[in-house]
Order: structure tokens, then sequence, then C-alpha cells
């Protein structure tokens, strides 16, 4: 089953706890969740007005956003 999950987020969440900080993932693209491995700086320079997808292989791909906002769930 394959699911999607709009981010718009390309930077990672700074927790923290005591003196330790960690970095939670905000772009969704780690390999390492839920803690940013850096690889979000792939979606840096992504196009505006555009979704962005990315294989395996951080190849990215890209359409037009023809869904801004999330739909309301089927009753
Ligand atoms: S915020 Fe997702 S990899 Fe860094």
């Amino acid at each position: 089953m394959a699911r999607i999950v709009k981010r718009e987020r390309s930077s990672p969440y700074p927790v923290t706890v005591g003196t330790e900080t960690k970095y939670i993932c905000g772009c969704g693209l780690s390999g390492n969740q839920p803690f940013c491995d850096g690889t979000h700086k792939i979606a840096k320079d992504e196009p505006a007005a555009k979704v962005c997808w990315y294989d395996a292989d951080n190849i990215r791909y890209a359409m037009e956003d023809t869904f801004p906002a999330m739909p309301l769930p089927l009753e």
C-alpha cells in the first residue's frame, strides 16, 4: 500500500532536552527517521507551485500542485 503525505518544511525541528539537542526530520526524507540525516538539502531548491517526490535514489520528480489543500475525508 502506498501513502502520500504532503510536507512543505525543508528543515529539521531542533528539540532540546536538558543539555542535549536532537534534530527531528521535518521534510520526511530522512533515512534515519525520526531524526534528520541531512537529506533535506536535496529539497532546498524545489520549484514553487510544484509537488515534488523522490525515489529511492533521491531522484526528484515534480508536477503541478493541483492539490493545494487536503480534501476532507470521505463520509
Ligand atoms: S529535515 Fe528531513 S532530513 Fe533533515
